[in-house]
């Protein structure tokens, strides 16, 4: 099969229509999706992907409005987070109706549930009349795409079409959020910081990252969104011994003594939001470019930066031990 990629949302429509599966941005990574309704059409993203059938999927809509239908109830909390980060990186777990099917959940009562503000996944999304099921579009474990030349490198042959939307704004998955004895309860960290999320409930939610319970999701696996490259922290203690094997991932250009072909910077202006954009295809990029080893700085334990860190966490434990 043949990859195209384009920017012709009604192409990406009347595929989606048939049962197939289509790659599309969102504002915090390239998804893969299909109908959310058609189980044949969903199965064909896990074969896709490599992704076992124990790990749920998100359901994307238009809107609050449009998801409905498919939850039992949308308790008053969690509606205010929605109406303050929807459309955005928000992912709600509210409990399925039986709309949803059980491939979707893996069987369990409750459904990821996301309004991405993308302007090209909108369009699409008002065009369909089903919820799209999508998981970040990268083979299962690897890093996660924010550019349709990320989804081309690891999908091409295995999905009829890629729908361009540029870079992805946010460059980091959505957080998850749900609720556990009415209380507030984040299970991914994500592009809407816990910070954000205080601010509006009125107290800092518990992170149930590492929780060995169900849910599970893909925060949960150890070894995620890892390059190939063996991938490890850069102590800030660490001296440059001038070897062209060595890369390096930078928050903002504090590594004079570096030359510019070995070293990524993020951020000039170190700048987290900044940083988290570029992040993915900083990995991306450096992954291909055949250093023996790959530095990362860790970033300041706020708002984004704990988003980042955790991702990296995951990231440098496949070459622990
Ligand atoms: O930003 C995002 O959330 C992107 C874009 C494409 O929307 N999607 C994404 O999907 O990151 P995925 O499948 O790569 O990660 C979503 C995680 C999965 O690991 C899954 O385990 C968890 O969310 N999840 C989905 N539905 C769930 C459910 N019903 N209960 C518990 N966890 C769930
Ligand atoms: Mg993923």
């Amino acid at each position: 099969m043949e990859t195209v990629v384009g920017i012709d949302c009604n192409q990406a429509r009347l595929l989606l229509e048939k049962g197939e599966v289509v790659a599309i941005p969102t504002e915090t990574v390239y998804g893969l999706a299909a109908n959310g309704l058609n189980e044949s059409a969903v199965q064909k993203i896990f074969q896709a992907k490599g992704r076992p059938l124990s790990n749920p999927l998100i359901l994307h809509f238009s809107s609050k409005e449009s998801t409905k239908p498919y939850v039992l109830e949308f308790p008053p909390i969690l509606e205010k987070l929605a109406d303050n980060f929807w459309p955005g990186p928000l992912t709600l777990l509210l409990k399925k109706t039986q709309l949803v099917p059980a491939i979707i959940t893996s069987g369990l009562d409750r459904v990821g549930v996301r309004v991405p503000a993308q302007p090209l996944v909108q369009t699409l999304l008002q065009s369909v009349d089903f919820p799209l099921a999508a998981p970040s579009a990268n083979l299962y474990g690897m890093i996660s795409p924010t550019q349709a030349s990320h989804v081309y490198k690891q999908l091409n042959g295995k999905i009829p079409y890629i729908l361009d939307g540029g870079a992805c704004e946010n460059g980091i998955e959505s957080t998850i959020v749900g609720l556990e004895n009415d209380q507030v309860v984040v299970y991914r960290l994500g592009g809407v910081s816990m910070e954000q999320v205080a601010s509006i409930i009125g107290y800092m939610p518990e992170l149930k990252n590492h929780s060995e319970n169900q849910p599970l999701t893909s925060g949960m696996v150890k070894h995620h969104y890892a390059p190939n490259t063996p991938f490890t922290y850069l102590e800030k203690t660490f001296v440059f011994q001038e070897d062209k094997n060595d890369g390096f991932i930078l928050l903002k250009d504090n590594r004079p003594e570096i030359p510019a072909e070995q070293k990524y910077i993020l951020s000039e202006k170190g700048d987290l939001k900044e940083a988290a954009q570029n992040l993915y295809a900083a990995m991306h990029f450096m992954d291909q470019k055949h250093f023996s080893k790959l530095y990362i700085e860790r970033f300041e334990e706020i708002g984004l930066g704990t988003s980042m860190n955790d991702r990296l966490n995951r990231a440098t434990k496949k070459f622990e031990g």
